[in-house]
Parts: C-alpha cells; structure tokens; sequence
C-alpha cells in the first residue's frame, strides 16, 4: 500500500475553507476587499468590524464598535495584582499569554453561541490594549492608567502606556499596523486557534494558544527578532558586511520570507512606504540606509522579501517603542481575526485530527526492568 502524501509543515496542504481571508494572486484580502484599499481608507475598528460582523460598518455601527471597546477595556482589579506580581524579566508575549488567559475568570460576557462570541472578541480585543500598556507602566514604575475616552484603538494602547495623548503621525502608523496585522488566512497561529477551538473549547482557551504560536521568531516575533537585527549595526556598511557573511553561511534573515508570498508581502510594500516618511521627518536616514543594506542583497541575489515584520520592527522602533511591545501589538491586532475563524471553524466544525507517517520501531514486547 503506498504511503499518503506528506507534507513538511502542512506547505500546500487544504486545511479548511475561509470566507474571512486569502492572497489572490499576490494580494492579501480581507473578506475581498484588498489590503491596500484598506490600509488606504479604514480604520482598525471598522476592520475588526468587518472580520467579526463580516461587513464593512455603517457609521453607527461603527460607534457600536468602539463603545463596545470601550466598554470592555476597564481591566479586572485582580487581573492588575496578578500583573504586579509577575518578575520584570518575563517576557511581555509570555505575561499576554498568562493574562489573557486569566482575564477569562472575570468574563462579562454571557452564553457561548455566536452573537456572544462575537462580543467577547471584542472584550479580548479591548482587555489585551489594556494588559499591554498596565504591564508596560508597571515595567517602567508606573502605576496603570485608565482609559481615557474618546480616542481610537490605536491611540488608546498608546495613551495608556504613555500616558498622553499620541501625535497624530504615531496614531496612524499604529493604526495602520494593526490594520495590516489582522487577518492572515490559515497562518500557524489561526490554525493553532481552529485547532484548539474544533474539539469545540472554548474562544479564549483558543486565542491563548494562538499567542503561544505567534511569540515564536519564525512567526509575529519577527517584528521584535529583525528590529533587534538591524539595531546590532551603527552604518549601512557594518550590516552590509554582515549580510554578506550571512548569506554565505545560509543563516535566515528575520523579517524575510513568506511560505504564501513568494514575489513579495505587499504589506511590506504598504508599510515600507509610510516608513520612509517617517525616517526623513524625524531625520533617521541611517536606520533607513542600515534598513536597504540588508534588504538589497536579500531582494536582489536571493530573491527573497521582505514580510510585513521587517519595515514594521524599524516603524515601532522609530515611533520610540521598547522592543517588547512589537509582538503584542500585532496580538492587539489579530486577535480580530483569531476570533473570526474561530466563530466560522465552530459553524461548520469538524475536529482537526490529522495522520503521521511512523518511523519509530515495529511492535515489540516490554523486556522485563532486569532486562533494560
Ligand atoms: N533568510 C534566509 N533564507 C531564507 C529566509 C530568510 N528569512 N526565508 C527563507 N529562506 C530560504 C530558506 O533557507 C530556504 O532555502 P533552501 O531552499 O536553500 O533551503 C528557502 O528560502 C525556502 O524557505 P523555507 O524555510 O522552506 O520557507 P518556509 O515557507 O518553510 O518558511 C518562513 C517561511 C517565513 C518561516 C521563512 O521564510 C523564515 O523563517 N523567515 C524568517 C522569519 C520571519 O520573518 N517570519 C515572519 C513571517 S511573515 C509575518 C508573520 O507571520 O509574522
């Protein structure tokens, strides 16, 4: 009988059917509208709309949205002891995990059919802003804020980490992060999260295991792993150097690569340009020569590009951003989408369990404890 086919981390293997998210062609969708047109015109709020409610919102539907942020971003009392007790040196995606699987006692949210479920995505969306920027004040001796109302998503995690109220320019490139880091189709840690979610657990047992796949470098912690990267070098010929050494000892370069996008993320591309802006107006032109010295020989000898994680790194890194904070703000954004495919995996669920191919010995019997 011959073996079934198999392949090496699921590479073009089906796995489900969407209607949330897919790259056609090159292009990234969300529901069918393109990421550029997206990043262009909408907000993360009526994104997170149109992942969990399927439709892009009206204008009252989009105040229903953010009021329902707000409601739910206030953070449990017991959920700021537990942070206060964390050692500093843990790891931020390690407390989000931690938190947001605790905040899961204090759950508002009654029933467990679809209409809650989508609600709770939106009381996860607004408590992981909330752990993010407490956990950060804590770090840096400060006492956490509450949320101040009026302001966007986006502006929110920023104003209560900082404690002001963000420049216009950090607000849109924060906005437009989140925006870009969404939705990904049948990426490791949406898999993770359907996973968990078709032995019909519950959302939040679902989109804690999906921060544990995200933390990896490999996946969103590549913001963090190319921003720390690009920081080793003080010039463009330092990292050029480096870069060449690099290729030639065949090492990965983080923040490049895609198992979907082999022509290019056009995220990338999206993000890439505000980048640059943002480099001339606060005059970092060496981080942005330090960012083309890597990107050059990767793009033009290896033909590999850069993902979204690379000009996102250096974005957060000139907006003034501890490192720490990279890879859970792209939680603060997929948690949107997280959510959506675990509401469209339960509608037509059937548990994932997949084959393996044994390479371990044949049967055998048990020798006895004086015979090992
Ligand atoms: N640097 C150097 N070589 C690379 C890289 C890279 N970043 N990415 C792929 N390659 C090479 C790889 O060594 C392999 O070469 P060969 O055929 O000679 O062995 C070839 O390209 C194919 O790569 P692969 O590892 O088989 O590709 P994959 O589809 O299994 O992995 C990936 C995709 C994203 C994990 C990988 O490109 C990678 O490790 N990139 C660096 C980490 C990274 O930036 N991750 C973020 C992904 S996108 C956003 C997100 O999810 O956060």
């Amino acid at each position: 009988m011959s073996e079934p086919p198999y392949s090496p981390g699921l590479a073009g293997v089906i796995a489900g059917e969407t209607t949330i998210g897919c790259v056609d062609q090159g292009k990234l969708l969300y529901r069918g509208y393109t990421i550029q047109d997206l990043a262009e015109t909408v907000c993360f709020e009526e994104v997170a709309h149109l992942l969990l409610f399927e439709s892009l919102p009206n204008a009252g539907e989009l105040e229903t949205v953010k009021q329902s942020l707000a409601n739910y971003r206030p953070l449990p009392v017991p959920l700021i002891s537990a942070l206060r007790a964390i050692p500093n040196d843990v790891p931020m995606m390690d407390v989000l995990r931690s938190m947001v699987s605790f905040t899961s006692h204090f759950d508002p949210i009654e029933g467990h059919d679809e209409a809650a479920n989508r609600q709770r995505a939106l009381w996860l969306t607004a408590q992981i802003g909330g752990i993010i920027a407490a956990r950060y004040r804590l770090l840096n001796g400060q006492e956490p804020l509450s949320p101040k109302d009026g302001l966007s998503h986006a502006a929110q995690i920023l104003y209560q980490c900082h404690g002001e109220i963000p420049d216009a320019l950090s607000e849109e490139l924060i906005d437009l992060s989140l925006v870009l880091y969404a939705e990904h189709d049948f990426n490791a840690s949406t898999f993770t999260g359907r996973v968990i979610c078709s032995t019909l657990s519950d959302i939040v047992s679902g989109v804690t295991g999906a921060i544990g796949a995200l933390k990896g470098p490999l996946h969103g912690g590549a913001n963090e792993a190319a921003m720390e990267m690009l920081a080793r070098f003080k010039s463009a010929e330092e990292a050029s150097s480096w870069i060449t050494q690099a290729l030639a000892n065949k090492e990965k370069v983080m923040g490049f690569g895609h198992r979907v996008y082999k022509q290019g993320d056009h995220r990338a591309v999206i993000l890439e340009e505000k980048l640059r802006k943002l480099a001339a107006q606060k005059g970092e032109e060496t981080w942005m020569a330090i960012y083309d010295a890597i990107k050059k020989p990767m793009t033009e000898e290896k033909k590999i590009y850069p993902n979204v994680d690379y000009p996102c790194g250096l974005t957060y890194f000139l907006l003034g951003l501890p490192l720490d904070l990279y890879t859970p703000l792209f939680v603060a954004s997929r948690v949107t989408g997280w959510s959506a495919h675990i509401l469209e995996q339960a509608r037509n669920n059937r548990i994932y369990r997949p084959l393996s191919i044994y390479k371990g010995p044949k049967a055998r019997p048990v020798p006895p404890i004086s015979e090992r």
